[in-house]
């Protein structure tokens, strides 16, 4: 089977860093036509940074980069660094990239390239908040019947908020673009906390990166040490959850996940529960269902798949 194209929006960060480096290690799985960046763990100059320093860190300096919303739509920024650290891949020590980002708006790249393949070609993949794919609908609604799927990481119904009591941070820092990305008709697969705080890296599957002796194991393994300390605290856990990568193993082994259709809607008004993502989880209104929402996973086999695909690079 050929190799799904997509495009992948995202906040570089740690979790973000391995999603990357996941789908640029499965060419035969993955044809990234492009990295959109946005503003979200860390200010946009910073994401977008992080992204081509990942992308030279996996060697895959042909992948284009383009930089976004440097904000949300309605809202003021809200960033993470007390997670992230102040540059959001605290951790390993990276060479400033020496790839630059291309010209054009992340925004203006997701329409035209929606817009050039064929319809239902294209998986659009967020791994942040979702100001660029949210704005490009707003620019261009048109779009919304060419893509094949979203796969994003966002959102909790179960496992509660990680930023405010309600709400995950993705859908957090842009709840009016949430709305409108759930509201596009565009199916949806969702990686929510309720799923990734069951991908956790501890101590041996973090061993496991750094024994591949390769300097992308090794930056992992440095990443996650820096990157696990503020939930480890928090929950007690057993480590880091690695949310991002969720989805795009998904896109590799579906079958690591199960979840349920369900229909989801944003919370846009009330500041006590902003940015909740409120799941019709036992279908008891008439929403339709617009969502494949994750719930569990197998753990040890999506740590055996990405320790394995790290060390291609
Ligand atoms: O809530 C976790 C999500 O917020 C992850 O995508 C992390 O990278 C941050 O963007
Ligand atoms: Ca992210």
């Amino acid at each position: 089977m050929s190799p799904r194209k997509v495009i992948i929006d995202t906040d570089p960060g740690q979790d973000d860093a391995v999603a990357l480096l996941l789908a640029l290690a499965s060419p035969e799985d993955i044809n990234v036509l492009g990295i959109t960046c946005v503003a979200g763990n860390v200010p946009l100059a910073l994401t977008s940074k992080n992204a081509l320093m990942i992308c030279e860190l996996a060697g895959k300096v042909d992948v284009p980069v383009y930089a976004g919303c440097d904000r949300p739509l309605g809202r003021e920024l809200v960033t993470a660094e007390h997670v992230h650290g102040e540059t959001g891949l605290n951790g390993p020590v990276l060479p400033d990239p020496e790839m630059a980002l291309q010209s054009g708006n992340a925004v203006d790249f997701i329409i035209e390239t929606l817009r050039r393949e064929k319809p239902g070609a294209v998986t659009l993949c967020a791994l942040g908040p979702l100001t660029n794919l949210a704005k490009a609908l707003k620019k261009a609604p048109d779009i919304a019947d060419r893509v094949q799927e979203i796969v994003l990481m966002g959102g909790a119904y179960f496992e509660v908020g990680n930023i405010t009591p309600t709400a995950e941070f993705n859908i957090y820092v842009d709840p009016q673009a949430a709305d409108i990305v759930f509201k596009s008709g565009i199916f949806i697969v969702v990686m929510s906390l309720d799923v990734t705080h069951k991908a956790l890296v501890t101590n041996a599957r973090n061993e496991a990166f750094r024994a591949l002796g390769t300097p992308v194991g090794k930056a992992v393994a440095d990443m996650t040490d820096f990157f696990e300390r503020f939930d480890k605290e928090k929950y007690d856990s057993e480590g880091a959850p690695l949310h991002d990568p969720c989805v795009t193993a998904y896109l590799i082994d579906p079958e690591l996940f199960s979840g349920r259709h369900v229909n989801v809607e944003i919370e846009t008004q009330s500041e006590l529960t902003m940015g909740m993502t409120v799941v019709d989880w036992w279908d008891v209104t008439d929403r339709p269902s617009n969502a494949l929402f994750m719930g569990d996973i197998d753990a040890d086999g999506f740590f055996a798949l990405l320790t394995d695909r790290l060390a291609r690079l």
